[in-house]
């Protein structure tokens, strides 16, 4: 209407908490790897020892929280590599490499990225799940990657297609048996650290979606139209 103005904000992509990606005990990802620093405090607030043995971070949809801690938080994981195919030819490797990793951290979801999978949505390698490993680290060997530099001309593909499936922390993850890489950060209490030993997806011993619990939605981008 002339001489109003009128401010239009609209929401775009802004999901519900029933958005989370409810994922099978095991099936297909793809891997990425980031730079944790040793001893870090990541998203769950597990303690800083746990960078000592292999940890991930787990795509936002299927972590289930946008900030801080969510429910996959200090679940153990076997990722065992499959192929690369984001250089031609693809890779597909005579040995099967495997590490067993603790959730400790978030990767955030993006528009495209590796860690934009949704329930609807897969990432373009064509899955909905990333595992982000902390990598190189001092709990995995330098040549855990295989590659085959005299045909590609470098070493690092930066993403895998991998099988993941959900194993117990206990006899199967390396830091399981050091008590300093357990837990999570007293100081920074319950509100901002959940870092079970052994959660088994129940809600007793499983972190709860931080964001849920606290109302704090997950928005994508937020366009704001002005009308005049
Ligand atoms: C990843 O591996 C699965 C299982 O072998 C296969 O079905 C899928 O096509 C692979 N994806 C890519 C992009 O190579
Ligand atoms: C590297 O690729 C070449 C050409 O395909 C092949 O002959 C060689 O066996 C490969 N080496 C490894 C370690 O995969
Ligand atoms: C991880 O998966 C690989 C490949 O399936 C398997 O050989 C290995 O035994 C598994 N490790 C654990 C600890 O489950």
């Amino acid at each position: 209407m002339k001489g109003w103005l009128a401010v239009y904000i609209v929401l775009v992509a802004c999901v519900a908490a029933s958005d989370w990606i409810d994922y099978e005990d095991s099936g297909t990802a793809t891997m990425t790897h980031y730079d944790l620093p040793e001893d870090y405090i990541a998203s769950c607030g597990c303690v800083g020892g746990s960078t000592h043995y292999p940890t991930a971070a787990l795509s936002q949809m299927a972590f289930g929280s946008s900030t801080a801690y969510g429910p996959a938080c200090g679940r153990c994981f076997n990722l065992t590599l499959l192929n690369t195919y984001t250089a031609y030819p693809p890779f597909f490797p005579d040995e099967t490499k495997s590490v067993v990793v603790k959730v400790t951290d978030k990767c955030p979801l993006s528009q495209d990225g590796w860690c934009s999978g949704t329930k609807d949505k897969t990432n373009s390698g064509g899955q909905r799940l990333n595992f982000d490993l902390a990598y190189p680290s001092d709990a995995i060997s330098d040549d855990f990657f295989p590659s085959n530099a005299s045909l590609y001309g470098f070493t690092d593909f930066g993403v895998w297609n991998i099988t993941y499936e959900v194993v117990t922390c206990k006899d199967n993850w390396a830091g399981y048996d050091d008590t300093s890489a357990l837990g999570a950060v007293d100081y920074l209490g319950p509100e901002s650290a959940c870092c079970p030993v052994e959660p088994t997806g129940y809600l007793d011993d499983s972190c709860p979606s931080y964001s849920d619990h606290n109302g704090i939605a997950y928005v994508l981008y937020i366009p704001v139209i002005a009308c005049v």
